[in-house]
């Protein structure tokens, strides 16, 4: 895939998008998000802006994501251009790539885990399985659950639950059991070790992001990350002496909005070729302009604003703020209804509608 490249368009602007509550709501397209992202593609399919999504979501490998949005939104999408809360996960396979560690979430969490690396990665879902009543309601839980035998990834090394020690946990995506992990995560944070033994150092826990709240497919806003980050935190620190430490990943640290502004730097130096300046050698020229498109003011925009030049915040009405006017706490550079008013807008402004 390549950028439209003339002489006169420079690609010096780039665009991320928010998913939940932006672009889908559930599973669903809204706000003519299919047709806002063909405009930014050309005729013949070729990227002509570089764009990515910039999601808190997650629980399923980026390569998988991007097929499946492709599929939603009828345009091609690389999976360099997700940008997941458990992406940054990745900068810590040096330290655990080898290690036994725990993953929890929504959708495949051991999945995601083993993509970016790491080798010993067990679901707290298996993990439990191997603790007969570690869940002491486990019986009146009326939905299926997973076989063991089904659980793991052929290639993976066994990992041996009774010796091995857990080195880290990491919440992947939204917790589906909120009861059952915050039991198991209690259990081996408190010990460090197997369920119930002697307490020793807590071993590091990373969530991939801190929302509170987010849009999904029902009609006012849900409980997301953030919300079982605090219950978990404050149960442990009701049961343990010791405060719960962890380290939390995605928007609005400025980190997250750093690193889209590398991704989409590559994007744009791998494919935006400007021939009769530079030899039709690929060359990245500084962005001017970095839209972020978001729904959540303390998230998207706050995450955009802190970061600062050259990122420019737009606000939807689609998902988590509804208002009329703007964010009283986190006001946004713009306010549109839709995510197709906000392409449009930036198109207008960078004269290449
Ligand atoms: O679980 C997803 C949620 O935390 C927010 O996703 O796309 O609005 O950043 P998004
Ligand atoms: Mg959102």
């Amino acid at each position: 895939m390549r950028f439209l490249a003339t002489t006169s368009f420079r690609c010096d602007f780039g665009i991320a998008f928010d998913i939940d509550g932006v672009i889908l709501r559930g599973p669903v397209p809204i706000g003519g998000s299919p047709q806002a992202l063909r405009r930014l593609y050309g005729n013949s399919g070729e990227l002509k802006v570089p764009y990515l999504f910039l999601t808190n979501g997650g629980g399923i490998p980026e390569t998988k994501r991007a097929k499946e949005l492709s599929e939603l939104l009828g345009v091609n999408i690389m999976p360099s251009q997700v940008v997941q809360g458990h992406s940054p996960f990745r900068n810590l396979l040096k330290k655990f790539e080898n290690e036994f560690i725990i993953a929890t979430g929504k959708g495949d969490p051991a999945l995601v885990m083993s993509e970016y690396g790491f080798k010993k990665v067990l679901s707290v879902e298996e993990y439990a399985s191997y603790f007969e009543n570690i869940d002491p309601v486990f019986q009146y839980k009326r939905w299926k659950t997973t076989p063991i035998s089904d659980m793991k990834t052929p290639s993976m090394p066994r990992c041996d639950v009774s010796s091995d020690r857990i080195k880290a946990a990491f919440v992947v995506s939204d917790p589906v059991d909120w009861g059952r992990d915050i039991q198991v995560l209690c259990d081996v944070l408190r010990s460090g070790n197997l369920p119930g033994d002697a307490n020793r150092s807590q071993p590091p826990l990373y969530f991939a992001a801190d929302d509170l709240e987010y849009q999904a497919a029902f009609p006012t806003k849900r409980l997301g990350l953030g919300a079982f980050r605090t219950a978990l935190e404050s149960i442990f620190n009701r049961i343990n002496p010791k405060s719960l430490e962890y380290v939390s990943y995605g928007k609005p640290n400025p980190f997250v909005f750093k690193n889209a502004e590398a991704i989409l730097r590559q994007l744009q130096s791998s494919s935006c070729l400007d021939h009769s300046e530079n030899n039709g050698m690929s060359e990245s020229h500084p962005f001017r302009t970095l839209y972020m498109i978001g729904d959540n003011p303390s998230v998207d925009i706050k995450g955009a604003q802190q970061t600062g030049h050259p990122w420019f915040s737009i606000l939807t009405r689609t998902g988590v703020f509804r208002g009329n006017d703007n964010d009283a706490e986190f006001p946004a550079d713009l306010v549109v209804d839709t995510v197709e008013e906000a392409v449009d807008f930036i198109l207008k402004r960078e004269c290449i509608s």
